[in-house]
């Protein structure tokens, strides 16, 4: 559920038209709705309200500075990944004690920093890192509190770019090893056992591999409290998926999500940690184009767009389908099969393959739906272009929350050295 919806033939972001602000702003933008933002966290807070449950909101998916802080404001953490992500969290309002760290290769600075602020737990990868995250605590005559990350070896499905819970992956601790690795923990005097912590994948449609990978993990709060430690929450990582078309692949309802997890966990005791990120973004953004040509080739039409893959690389990355809508609502019945590509001289530069779309025009207005995950935060400004900026929307409101970064400041980070 979003809202972005047509009124009176025009596609708006809540009470404000898209024509509008591109209008005032120029094209390609990335375009938030704060409603739609809310109301995701919101319904993920309220499926667990029974329980002792914190949303850390994944801020991969999108970590524009006012996108946080709309979050923080709810009442939700934060799940980091970087020391850049943790200056984020901070700087957004989160309080430190809601920031849960992933991530396999936290550098000696970041941990010391993530000791500074005093985060909720560090989710430990490997056990070099629980090393490393001892001898900082020690230095710093502080107890560090932990986490480890297992890999309970299931398949989630999915795009193999971002499944993370196969025993091949790089992520995570072999659910065969966790005794051991709590053993170790145990011998590391400046390190605090909280809990543990698991995330299989991303964009699962399924409830069946959670299910699967949740069980495990709940045998092992039981087998390690019986060795003696405190395990006090279950962090389930992220993954649930999205409505991507809008008339099938329908995920499940963060609802059944519960209902599962109370089913396989409810009975531990424990607090329970969620890291969601494409769930609370994805649909809660848009990116619009303008369509600069319609090239009719041998066998084959394009509509070729100012949205290069440098601002959405999800479709050639990870063969990600996205909705494409006319910003001008179509009026004919008429549709044409076409590629949507872009200006970036590669052939991966695409949006959309073999699409059936109303008839586009030469300047003419689309939205990319659904692209508020994993969309401005992984733009980048390859063929020297621009970066793309981000608006948000709440209610009849706007304001540009990252600006375009022009192509002149792109080159004025460049030195030439004086002997060349
Ligand atoms: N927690 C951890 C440790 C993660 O690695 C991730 C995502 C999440 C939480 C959030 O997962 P979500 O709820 O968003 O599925 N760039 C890719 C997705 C990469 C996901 C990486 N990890 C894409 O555009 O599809």
């Amino acid at each position: 559920m979003h809202y972005f919806e047509y009124k009176d033939g025009e596609l708006f972001a809540e009470d404000v038209s898209l024509a509008e602000i591109a209008e005032q702003v120029g094209t390609p933008f990335y375009c938030y709705s704060a409603a739609t933002f809310r109301r995701h966290i919101k319904m993920f807070q309220q499926s667990f309200a029974d329980r002792d449950a914190l949303i850390c909101y994944a801020m991969k998916a999108n970590s524009n500075q006012a996108v946080l802080t709309l979050i923080a404001k709810l009442g939700a953490g934060v799940d980091v990944v970087s020391g850049g992500e943790m200056k984020r969290a901070i700087l957004a309002g989160f309080p430190a004690d809601k920031i849960v760290y992933s991530g396999v290769a936290k550098t000696h600075a970041e941990i010391e920093y993530g000791l500074e602020i005093g985060i909720h737990c560090f989710n430990a990868e490997s056990e070099p890192e629980l090393i490393r995250i001892n001898e900082i605590a020690k230095a710093k005559g502080v107890k560090a509190p932990v986490s480890v990350r297992v890999n309970p070896d299931v398949d989630a499905g999915g795009h193999e770019k971002i499944m993370t819970g196969k025993a091949e992956n790089k992520f995570g601790i072999p659910w065969k090893k966790i005794d051991k690795v709590y053993e170790l923990i145990g011998t590391l005097a400046h390190l605090e056992v909280v809990g543990i912590d698991l995330h299989i994948g991303s964009q699962i449609t399924d409830l069946e591999p959670f299910a699967e990978a949740f069980e495990r993990v709940g045998t092992l709060v039981t087998s390690l409290r019986a060795a003696g430690h405190n395990i006090q929450h279950v962090d389930f990582g992220g993954g649930l998926g999205v409505p991507y078309k809008n008339d099938n692949d329908i995920p499940p309802h963060p609802d059944e999500y519960a209902a599962m997890i109370n089913k396989v966990a409810g009975s531990l005791g424990v607090k329970y940690i969620f890291e969601p990120g494409r769930m609370i973004a994805a649909n809660a953004g848009i990116l619009v184009g303008k369509v600069e040509y319609v090239k009719h080739g041998d066998g084959r039409d394009f509509l070729i767009s100012d949205v290069g893959m440098n601002d959405l690389i999800r479709p050639t990355l990870y063969d990600a389908y996205h909705d494409i809508l006319p910003v001008k609502q179509a009026t004919g019945v008429e549709t044409q099969l076409v590629d949507v590509v872009g200006p970036v001289c590669e052939t991966g530069d695409y949006t959309a393959k073999g699409r059936e779309l109303p008839v586009f025009e030469q300047g003419e207005l689309f939205a990319i739906m659904s692209a508020g995950a994993y969309g401005a935060v992984q733009a980048g400004t390859y063929n020297t272009r621009a970066l793309v900026p981000e608006v948000l929307v709440d209610d009849d409101r706007f304001a540009v929350v990252r600006k375009r970064v022009e192509v002149d400041e792109i080159i004025a980070l460049d030195d030439v050295p004086d002997w060349l």
